[in-house]
């Protein structure tokens, strides 16, 4: 199968003009002007944007959590993240606590072979790691699984003492791979959920705040001084506030190498959500939660500046009847997370470029190929150039939608409500390719399954 997209406006994270790009099967083999070559199908880009296919480095399909499961499986969640443009997804696998990681890495390629519709790769929890498992790592960055996450948060579920965070980031870091640490205090949380508990404050609103963000600041802090100290590569999931982003440009400017993703629901979102009538806040229970507005500028300015590296989603979907509802009299029993795969490069594209925010180029950057650089996949994936993936997005950048539970075309997502219900975007995902399959035609899914897992390179090796 060849495919020939004609007359498109390519941008990359570093480039701008206007070509063809000829596919033949799964990769980009030609790309110039006026191309003559004959293909099995023609796409006239006329008037749209080519951009690398999106690339999600945080999502949570299927993960059982909160005593539940998200509602997006590899299936329903790959067909969503396809509609919004994204065409790789980095999903974390889970060690259950006292087994094998490569067990758990077992369990998540049997829930991913054969459903997803986009590649994907997998990060993996990590839950304890005594001395003895430590070889299990490299175990896994030879399958590809080169960067591990760890939480200081959700104390007797996945987070883990000092001690484990400093074994497993030693070993990771000889290894020559990622940690992707959840840093917050989850142990002083704690005893605030506990002292907000015995005043009687159950409501949704207290999930947020019981989890200043000090206690945030406090696990980027430690997270690096631990991985500064261990000589790993330290990554910081879903940066939510200006406190913390002080610790990791700190760092930076004394040479540490760390960085940080943010994610679009505090680019957007903030902490009055949470005091809307009745149970409604439970839609927005996320860990870290919602900020004051004023932390938005500073995370902006941080994309800007490239101080933040990376924009991810932490898509991990609960529909509010029958999920989020098991805390309707208790926030602690809400589970925690937050549909989005399917909105973020929409998101980014009207919030960061057409509000001045962000530059084309930066756009794609931090929408695709930032991710396949810092996570193993380059330049396999994460650009438009001969020898790459044809994994592309035929993007309209004057189309206008109102993203809506109820819009068949904006959501896509297994879950009974929108993050971001009745946002009027800017710019829209019209025709995705995946290693040169069309898998979406303007908001119609054309394509199911064929998606595969990728090995992904260890820090600092390219993947071709
Ligand atoms: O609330 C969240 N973020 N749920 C998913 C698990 C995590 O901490 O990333
Ligand atoms: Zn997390
Ligand atoms: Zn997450």
């Amino acid at each position: 199968m060849s495919l020939l997209i004609k007359n498109g406006r390519v941008v990359t994270a570093t480039d701008d003009y206007f070509a063809d790009i000829y596919v033949d099967g799964e990769t980009i083999v030609q790309i110039g002007k006026n191309l003559t070559v004959e293909a099995d199908r023609t796409i006239d880009a006329t008037g749209k944007m080519v951009f690398p296919g999106g690339i999600d480095s945080h999502t949570h399909f299927d993960l059982p959590f909160g005593g539940t499961s998200s509602n997006d499986d590899f299936r329903t969640g790959t067909i969503a993240a396809a509609h919004g443009g994204t065409t790789t997804c980095i999903d974390f696998a889970v060690q259950n606590k006292g087994e094998s990681t490569i067990k758990g890495l077992d369990t998540w390629h049997k829930k991913a072979d054969g459903v997803a519709t986009i590649d994907y790769s997998f990060h993996m929890i990590v839950t304890d790691m005594p001395v003895e498992r430590l070889p299990e790592l490299e175990k896994l960055a030879e399958e590809g699984v080169t960067s591990y996450k760890l939480f200081m948060a959700y104390p007797g579920v996945l987070y883990v003492d000092d001690g484990t965070l400093y074994r497993a980031f030693r070993q990771a870091g000889d290894n020559g791979t990622r940690i992707c640490m959840h840093a917050e205090n989850g142990i002083v949380i704690d005893e605030i959920v506990r002292e907000a508990i015995a005043d009687g404050k159950m409501g949704p609103k207290y999930h947020a705040l019981t989890r200043p963000t000090r206690m945030e600041a406090e696990g980027v802090h430690r997270a690096i001084a631990i991985a500064e100290v261990a000589n790993v590569p330290l990554y910081i999931v879903h940066l939510s506030c200006s406190d913390a982003l002080d610790e990791v440009k700190r760092a930076r400017a004394r040479g540490v190498d760390v960085m940080a993703e943010t994610c679009p629901q505090y680019l957007v979102l903030d902490q009055t959500a949470y005091f809307q009538e009745g149970f409604e806040g439970a839609k927005y229970v996320m860990t870290p939660a919602l900020r004051e507005k004023w932390n938005q500028d500073v995370l902006w300015k941080g994309l800007e500046f490239g101080h933040l590296a990376n924009i991810a989603t932490d898509h991990c979907p609960f529909c509010m009847k029958g999920q989020k509802d098991l805390g309707k009299d208790d926030f602690r029993k809400i589970p925690n997370g937050a549909p989005g795969v399917e909105n973020r490069m929409s998101l980014m594209y009207h919030y960061g470029v057409v509000e001045g925010r962000l530059s084309l180029n930066r756009f794609v950057e931090l929408t695709s190929t930032a991710a396949a650089k810092t996570f193993g996949l380059f330049p396999k994936k994460g650009t438009i150039a001969i020898g790459s993936d044809a994994d592309l997005v035929v993007f309209d950048p004057e189309r206008k939608e109102t993203v809506s539970v109820h819009n068949a075309f904006t959501h896509h997502m297994n879950v009974d409500y929108s993050t971001y219900e009745g946002f009027e975007l800017q710019g829209w995902s019209e025709i995705v390719i995946s290693r040169g399959r069309v898998i979406c035609d303007q908001g119609k899914l054309v394509t199911e399954g064929g998606g595969q897992f990728i090995k992904r390179a260890r820090h600092g090796e390219l993947l071709r």
